[in-house]
């Protein structure tokens, strides 16, 4: 049995940004409101054809492979946690394979949405932990602002979602007391159509539905959130597991050097961060400059904070995700 740990962090968003006031042209929403219910100040949109979900991942895994200090033919296992992947079948994993040039290695695409970084990195665990691979490459990328509604009809969501894409090169810890410490991988699909995108799928409206209704009051093809309903949850929910990775591992809050939550809302953090007792120093948020990058944000947040020199070797760094599934998780690791 090996530990796992974060031997390389890199991140890529798009370089347009894309301002509250910008939105504010083109759907009724005002800075105002957005500041004051998610924190939002600007997130980044792909401009058409400049970008994919794949060539943000690669390029985020780039950097972090180059940190690592690996060669890339050293990966020996790919997982690509996205909800907007280039195509609807293949995922993205295998273009990584096919665009980073990697030997014929595996390829894992994860459907977690906001929790989708914290499941891809406890399945790297878990193979490094059981020897049978030694470094494994975890990205989680979105490209949002093309499927999303634009106008006054989908204000409630598109303002809230940005583009981007966060990796990590996970290896191989001798050390038993570093590293990934634990994970815990929650759901209740009970809650699943509360924060979903429901066509096209094979269960409800496939394609060819949507194009011989040819309907324009049809919103299936868009995300729909009950903002209320998964704010709630996710309080909760966050709260619960980062209470069940401390409790784990024998644990307190005070012992958290650096709390890096998911970005679904600056409340949500703020709540978690007064709930646990927690400084501003120990609570990293970028949802500011970013908006909510789904899968993406944790691997963006945890590369910023590492690069703001905010993470040291020693500290206790945890992740935690809540989000469209239900799905939630937390992440402890010693660093
Ligand atoms: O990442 C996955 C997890 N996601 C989350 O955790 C998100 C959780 N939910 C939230 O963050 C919040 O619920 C939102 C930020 C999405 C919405 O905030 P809210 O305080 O729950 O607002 P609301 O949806 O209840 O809407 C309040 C009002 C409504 O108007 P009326 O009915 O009161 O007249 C909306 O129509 O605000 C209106 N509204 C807007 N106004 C201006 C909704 N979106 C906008 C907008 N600009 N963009």
């Amino acid at each position: 049995m090996y530990n796992s740990k974060i031997a390389g962090l890199g991140f890529y968003v798009p370089e347009n940004v894309v301002t509250n006031d910008d939105l504010s042209k083109i759907m009724d929403t005002n800075d105002e409101w957005i500041q004051e219910r998610t924190g939002i100040r600007e997130r980044r949109h792909v401009v058409k054809g400049e970008d994919t979900t794949t060539s943000m991942g690669v390029k985020a895994a780039q950097k972090a492979i180059e940190r690592a200090g690996i060669d890339k033919n050293d990966i020996d296992f790919i997982v690509f946690a996205t909800l907007s992947p280039d195509y609807y079948f293949p995922g993205p994993g295998v273009l990584v394979q096919r665009d980073l040039g990697l030997k014929t290695v595996g390829a894992l695409d994860i459907r977690n949405q906001c929790s989708g970084f914290v499941y891809g990195v406890s399945v790297a665990d878990q193979y490094i932990k059981s020897g049978m691979y030694k470094n494994v490459l975890v990205i989680g990328s979105e490209l949002h602002s093309h499927g999303l509604d634009m106008t006054t009809r989908g204000r409630g969501v598109s303002v809230i979602f940005g583009d981007g894409a966060g990796a990590a090169v996970m290896t191989r810890e001798e050390d038993p007391k570093k590293g990934v410490l634990s994970t815990h991988l929650h759901s209740e699909g009970e809650h699943a159509e509360e924060l979903s995108l429901i066509a096209p799928g094979m269960g409800k409206r496939w394609v060819t539905d949507i194009i011989g209704d040819a309907d324009p009051e049809d919103t299936s093809y868009f995300p729909y959130m009950n903002g209320q309903f998964v704010f709630k949850n996710a309080v909760v929910r966050f709260s619960e597991v980062i209470m069940e990775g401390l409790q784990t591992n024998n644990l307190t809050p005070t012992d958290i050097d650096m709390l890096i939550p998911h970005q679904a809302n600056l409340r949500i953090s703020q709540f978690i961060q007064k709930k646990f007792g927690l400084s501003d120093d120990q609570v990293f948020n970028n949802i500011m400059k970013y908006g909510n990058t789904t899968a993406a944000s944790i691997p963006i947040a945890l590369t910023e904070a590492w690069e703001a020199g905010k993470i040291k070797e020693g500290d206790l760094v945890v992740l935690a995700a809540f989000g469209s599934g239900f799905t939630w998780g937390s992440v402890i690791i010693r660093w």
